[in-house]
């Protein structure tokens, strides 16, 4: 796993960003072979999704060739919702980039058939050749996607009932009411994102200074699902200081001195 600590939200943004849209274009995508791009949802990519916008507008970079696939969605949400991720992820992104409308895949989960469409979203997956880049945030309590603690690290994209924890945490999106919260989610499961080729996580502020530790710094374990991309052959975590917090003090340095090249 690489490791990347940025001083701060603005700067571990930009980092991501960067890589990114590098990766997109040393790919060299055509409609025939286009770049297959996990997208996420939430605060944490805000930055990033912004430095993508500004690369496009800057002509560094386009998203003709570019397919998504989102991470999850809410069950029984309409899709014109505010706090939908469909409209999530074309308030804060698509909506600025060259991107086809035909090659945005977000989970429907207002589908009648979720367990179909679920197997569906996995074998579209498969269908467009596997995901070349997945991004990705931490939740609180680790979580990555919707796949809560306790989540096979096997998963494949199914639906998952969100915990207290996540209820309490999203309730920020829907005035503070916890029941106004969608219980359930359609998620992609740990293992659709360990199939990508590379996978990039922001993780940013001191409420994920937990979350981060055991994802980079404990054991692997279904309590903490983001723990397994420690077995991903490219797995990087971009962080800011502030993330930081609960990281040993051995593992922190190890992380500056490498990506400073004093070792
Ligand atoms: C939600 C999403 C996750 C996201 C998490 C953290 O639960 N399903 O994919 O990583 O929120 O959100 P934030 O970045 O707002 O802290």
């Amino acid at each position: 796993m690489r490791v990347i600590i940025e001083p701060d939200y603005a700067s571990m943004s930009k980092w991501a960003a960067n890589y990114v849209a590098n990766r997109i274009k040393a790919a060299n995508p055509t409609k025939e072979n286009p770049f297959k791009l996990g997208c996420p949802t939430g605060s944490s990519p805000l930055g990033l999704y912004q430095e993508l916008i500004n690369k496009y507008k800057a002509g560094e970079i386009s998203f003709q060739n570019v397919i998504t696939f989102n991470m999850d969605e809410y069950v029984n949400l309409s899709e014109e919702h505010p706090e939908s991720y469909h409209s999530f992820m074309w308030t804060n992104f698509f909506s600025y980039i060259d991107i086809k409308a035909d090659n945005v895949h977000i989970l429907n989960g207002n589908s009648k058939d979720l367990v179909r469409e679920c197997e569906d979203y996995e074998k579209a997956i498969m269908d467009a050749g596997g995901i070349d880049l997945f991004m990705g945030g931490i939740g609180p309590d680790g979580h990555l996607a919707f796949n809560e603690p306790g989540s096979s690290l096997a998963s494949k994209t199914r639906i998952k009932t969100l915990t207290t924890d996540t209820i309490h945490a999203n309730s920020r999106f829907f005035d503070g009411n916890l029941s106004l919260v969608p219980k359930q989610a359609l998620t992609v499961g740990i293992g659709t994102v360990m199939e990508a080729r590379e996978v990039l996580l922001v993780c940013n502020g001191h409420k994920k200074a937990r979350a981060l530790k055991h994802c980079i710094d404990g054991n692997i374990s279904h309590k903490w699902t983001s723990s397994m991309l420690q077995m991903h052959p490219r797995a990087i975590v971009v962080c800011d200081e502030a993330a930081c917090d609960e990281l040993s003090v051995g593992t922190y340095k190890y992380y500056l001195d490498k990506e400073r090249g004093n070792l």
